[in-house]
């Protein structure tokens, strides 16, 4: 196995610059006829990225109406209108100011009937598999070695579906939702479909993301810690600011 690509920027700041432009670089170096398909997550890491890539379409006209997006979850039940839904987040910080297709915009839907779910979990990774799969996927990390909403005892090989949400992501979600209403639930890409994108950069930062970054690189590759499975997959970038790096070396 080799071992993980980890880069450690200054701060947030320069790290979103540069993951921004990674993936540029790589969806750019293998067009495809039917256009980039990405994965991609909600939360306050990946903000830089999509704020970076909001300027380059509104000051320098790059095009994203090509562009195939999977989000990699949503809170269930929600309805996908809330003001707190992942979709709603998505269409203020990146689809809508950055010009994406919202036809082309995918997310799970928090919307869906008890008995619907698996089918609408199953319709999703079709739907991924029509699109040629993930060319490029980005993730946080939960303090708790979470990867979208895979927590820990998450199987490698799940796919997306049904979870029931760790207390530690109920009690951060708390923040966005008065507290009696935080969902329990959530709709994920499983770890399987994460590791099925062709390449992946997972952001950390902040000194709460200290200790899950040491675990997920350093410890055993176990469901306790979701994120380590990253190790198994060989095109992954670790992308950390100093605070969420303290125990990483190099
Ligand atoms: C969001 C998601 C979560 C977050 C993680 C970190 O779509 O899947 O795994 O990436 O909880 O959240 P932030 O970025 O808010 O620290």
């Amino acid at each position: 196995m080799t071992p993980p690509s980890v880069r450690v920027f200054e701060d947030s700041a320069e790290a979103s610059h540069w993951v921004a432009a990674s993936v540029l670089e790589w969806i750019d170096s293998k067009p495809r006829p039917g256009g980039p398909v990405l994965g991609l997550a909600t939360g306050s890491t990946p903000l830089g990225v999509y704020r970076e890539w909001c300027r380059l379409h509104q000051q320098q006209g790059r095009d994203w109406s090509r562009a195939r997006c999977f989000n990699l979850d949503e809170y269930w039940p929600l309805d996908p209108g809330h003001r707190k839904s992942f979709r709603t987040f998505m269409r203020e910080q990146l689809f809508a100011p950055a010009g994406f297709d919202l036809a082309r915009c995918a997310i799970p839907s928090g919307g869906v009937a008890t008995e619907s779910v698996d089918r609408h979990c199953a319709e999703y990774e079709d739907a991924i598999q029509a699109a040629g799969g993930l060319d490029a996927q980005l993730l946080g990390l939960g303090p708790n070695g979470h990867i979208g909403f895979n927590e820990p005892g998450s199987d490698p090989a799940s796919r997306t579906r049904k979870v029931a949400l760790a207390a530690a992501t109920r009690e951060r979600a708390a923040e966005a939702f008065a507290p009696e209403q935080v969902p329990l639930q959530g709709l994920t890409m499983g770890i399987g479909t994460i590791l099925s994108a062709r390449r992946i950069w997972i952001l950390a930062f902040g000194a709460e993301k200290a200790a899950a970054v040491d675990t997920a690189l350093r410890g055993p590759i176990e469901a306790e810690c979701p994120a380590s499975f990253l190790r198994t997959h060989s095109q992954v970038e670790w992308v950390l600011d100093r605070a969420a790096a303290t125990t990483v070396r190099g």
